[in-house]
């Protein structure tokens, strides 16, 4: 099944309940949140407390993408705030196994993220752990990035491994996530779509939503 989870880092600040409720009147099912420190990426965005208030007007999950250097401290916050997948860069975890236990004990669910640069190979012993694998398609940092194709590669190799030591993580891309990208995007095996500026960038986020929801489905279609 493929998901539409966009990112309201393009959604106007002032204004997100609306955008949320637009985008999910489009067909997104989930919502993802991307949380960054200014130190393990380049840019600050915002933490429980816009998660909590986000709780109060969507029932959709809230898909927390961690972009932080000390994931453990803040898990337990994220969740109380109402998180209910949460995500840890493999790059910032140190104690990774630990770190992905300690989201499944607060009762979240657990990704762990790949960026661009960083082959699947370094989440072998964590894929029968994990509820989902995040592939960044662009460096984490800043919405609206230009998507590499270069990572599509990653991702079929996860459905690959996936099949053949048949777990059942979901496969979740991050980045540069567009009209003209979903269709190889989806044809890689990609089921969790996470766009930002594509929903939240122009025009309204509802329209923006069903049209890419349209566009993954059609391509879905014709898997090769
Ligand atoms: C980048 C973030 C993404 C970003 C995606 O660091 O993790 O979630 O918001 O934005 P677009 O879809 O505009 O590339
Ligand atoms: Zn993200």
């Amino acid at each position: 099944m493929i998901e539409l989870a966009p990112s309201i880092l393009s959604a106007d600040f002032a204004h997100l309940a609306e955008s949320v409720q637009r985008a999910a009147g489009g067909g997104a099912s989930v919502i993802h949140v991307d949380i960054m420190d200014g130190h393990f990426v380049p840019n600050l965005t915002i933490g429980p407390p816009v998660v909590r208030s986000l709780r109060k007007v969507t029932s959709l999950p809230l898909d927390c993408h961690l972009m932080i250097e000390n994931a453990d401290q803040f898990i337990p916050d994220f969740v109380q705030a109402g998180a209910d997948w949460i995500s840890v860069h493999q790059e910032a975890c140190v104690h990774l196994n630990r770190t992905l236990q300690h989201i499944k004990e607060h009762g979240a669910q657990a990704g762990v993220v790949i960026n661009p640069a960083t082959p699947v190979d370094t989440l072998t012993e964590v894929l029968d752990i994990v509820d989902y694998v995040l592939v960044m398609s662009v460096n984490p940092g800043f919405g609206g990035q230009k998507f590499i194709p270069s990572t599509l590669h990653k991702v079929r190799r996860l459905t690959h491994l996936r099949s053949e030591r048949r777990l059942n993580f979901r496969i979740e891309i991050d980045g540069g996530v567009a009209l003209d990208t979903i269709g190889d995007v989806v044809r890689s095996g990609a089921e969790i779509l996470v766009a930002g500026n594509a929903v939240f960038g122009k025009g309204d986020p509802k329209v923006n939503a069903q049209n890419l929801l349209k566009a993954a489905h059609e391509a879905s279609l014709i898997k090769v």
